[in-house]
Order: structure tokens, then sequence, then C-alpha cells
């Protein structure tokens, strides 16, 4: 049985890899922070089969022992600084935690594989943030990396490094998730607080979203299968990076319509939203819509849900969680 070890498995996309990889039948190992309660008994509730460790990504000799007293097979290195917003306010931390515990990361796990002679195969997520001004899209594994956010930036040195460790011999794969998104997403994310509160004013009739740049144009798509798409970038024979992606692009406007009208709000939808510069950034890419080509062709990936499913299944999970009271 493969044994994988999952940091950040408290995370959205953490979680649904936990439930793939039991489903099937790996031994999965996560990390967790102390202090992080309310999420690891979400987390044990619903995959009651992983092994938990406490841990902290800033601590590098601490990270170094755990993962060679695991001894894991595959490695996902899931954790991080997730929200670009945030990392405005703390360019540092983000630095250190999305960038610089990446080659902590594959250090150990090539030391790992040296001293066992075992294969220690590594997930390095990157991000489209990394790309920031792309002249052209869609974006693929060829787009210059030119990032214009302090997360951008971190996740571009990893995204680096993976490759250095690539190139001695360590099997270091990269997806280049671009947005992707879930009922299990914070409402720190735009989709999901759009979501939550177009549910709401469905249900009440009233109330005003209050957002930042709407022109903003992503590609979103569904978590499990970015996660998906993890899992075979990492059993694949030779490793690579990989674009994954939707194809298609909406702006923020765009998916607020959508989920407004799916609450039943109709052609009013517009009176429900408002600009608030207090959710507007510095500097963001204008355009991120990625080709998946790569992934779709070497790996036999492809998205299973388009842009209306996913904000529909997101507006119907939180329409059922006010029904249910537990908004
Ligand atoms: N969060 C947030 N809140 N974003 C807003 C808001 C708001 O009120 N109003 C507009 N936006 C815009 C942002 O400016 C951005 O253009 C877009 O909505 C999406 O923002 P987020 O949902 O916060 O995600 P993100 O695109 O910054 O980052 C996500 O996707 C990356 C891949 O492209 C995260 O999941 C990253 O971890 C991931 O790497």
């Amino acid at each position: 049985m493969p044994r994988a070890f999952v940091t950040g498995i408290t995370g959205q996309d953490g979680g649904y890899l936990a439930d793939q990889l039991l489903g099937e039948g790996t031994e999965v190992h996560g990390m967790v922070r102390a202090g992080d309660d309310d999420a690891v008994r979400d987390l044990l509730a619903r995959t009651p089969g992983v092994v938990l460790h406490d841990g902290d990504l800033g601590d590098a000799e601490g990270l170094r022992r755990l993962i060679a007293d695991v001894g894991p097979d595959e490695i996902y290195n899931l954790a991080g600084i997730s929200s670009v917003a945030f990392s405005w306010a703390e360019p540092v931390l983000t630095a250190q935690l999305s960038g610089v515990a990446a080659a902590t990361v594959l250090d150990a796990a090539w030391r790992l594989q040296e001293d066992t002679g075992r294969k220690v195969a590594c997930l390095q997520p990157s991000s489209a943030e990394i790309f920031g001004h792309a002249d052209s899209w869609p974006q693929d594994e060829s787009t210059p990396v030119r990032p214009v956010s302090p997360y951008g930036a971190a996740k571009a040195y990893a995204h680096h490094i993976a490759g250095v460790y690539r190139g001695r011999g360590l099997h270091v794969a990269t997806c280049i998730l671009f947005n992707h998104e879930s009922p299990r997403r914070p409402l720190a994310f735009v989709t999901r607080k759009i979501t939550a509160a177009a549910a709401q004013i469905g249900a009440e009739g009233f109330g005003v979203i209050r957002l930042g740049n709407l022109d903003a144009r992503r590609d979103w798509g569904w978590a499990p299968d970015y996660v998906d798409a993890m899992v075979r970038s990492v059993r694949h024979e030779a490793a690579s990076d990989y674009v994954v992606a939707t194809g298609q692009t909406h702006t923020v406007a765009e998916f607020a319509e959508a989920a407004l009208r799916r609450a039943g709000v109709g052609d009013s939808w517009r009176d429900h939203v408002e600009v608030d510069p207090e959710f507007l950034r510095p500097n963001e890419a204008p355009i991120l819509v990625g080709d998946a080509s790569k992934a779709r062709r070497e790996l036999g990936w492809k998205p299973t849900a388009a842009f209306d499913e996913v904000v529909g299944r997101m507006v119907d999970h939180d329409m059922e969680l006010l029904k249910r009271g537990k908004a």
C-alpha cells in the first residue's frame, strides 16, 4: 500500500485529496498545525482514516524529521498561504510559507530518497498567479513567469525550486492550478463570499455583496478535479509541469450574476452588488485562463464541471446550509 504525506491536509484541496487517496487504498498521513482544532475535527469526521501529525511549515528541522519518520512514497505539499489578498498584508510570511518551505519539503524528500534508495514522488502545487500580467492567453506551461503579487512571487520561487530538485533526480511534478472552487472554499475567496451572500439575499430578498474588482477574469473549475490532476501527475512515469484549468474565463461580475440568479434573484441581481475599494488589490492579473492540453494529453485529465455547474453546486450548498440554520 503506498504511503502519502500531505501538508495542508485541513484545507479545501487537502480534504479532497485525503478522500481520493484513502478511496484508492493509499495510507494517508497529514501534517496539522497546533490550534487548527475545528479544521481537524471536520477532517476526521469526513475522513477518519487519516493519520495526523503535529508540525509546522515554519519549523524546517521539525518538518525534515517528520518526513524522515513517516517515510512516504508520495508527498503533496499543499500547505502555505493561499489567499492572494492576504499576501499583500503579510508578504514576508507568504514568502516563507508558500515559497521557501517548498525547498525544505523537497530537500527532505530528496534526502529520504537518497537514504532509503526508494523513489519519493512529490507534488508542488504551483499557481496561475505566477503568470501575473501575461502578454497572452490562454496561459500554458511555456508562458513566462512574471508575478505581480507577493503570493505569486512566493509561488514562483517554489515553482522554480521544484524544477531544481527535478533536475537533481527527484520526481517533482508541479500542477499550475488555476482557480478551483467548491462548497468547502473559505469565505475569504470571492466565489464562496458571493455564493454565501447570494443564498442569504435569495432567502431574504434584500442585501448587498460588497466586492473589489468586478472586471477581473478568472478560470474557475471544480476543486476535486484539480486534486485528481495532482495524483495523476505524481504517478505519471515522468515528472513535469502541468497547467490545470478549464480553459473558460468569466469576470467576477459574471460569477455574481450567475450566483444571484441561481439563488432566485433574477434580473435585479445588479442591485445587490457594489464595489468597495477595501477589496481592491494594489495590483493583479487582469485575465487568467489556462490551456490544459498537456495535462489532457499526458495525464488523461479533463475537468468534469463547467462554470455554471460550479456556481450552481456552491449556491445550492449555501442555500441548504441556510435552511438547516448552519450558515
Ligand atoms: N477575495 C476576494 N474578495 N476577491 C475579490 C473580491 C472580494 O471581495 N472582489 C473581487 N475579487 C477578485 C480578486 O481581485 C480576484 O481577481 C478574483 O476576485 C479572485 O479572487 P480570490 O477568490 O481571492 O482568488 P485569487 O484568484 O486571488 O487566488 C486563488 O486562485 C489562485 C489561482 O489562480 C487562490 O485559490 C490561490 O491560492 C490560487 O493560487
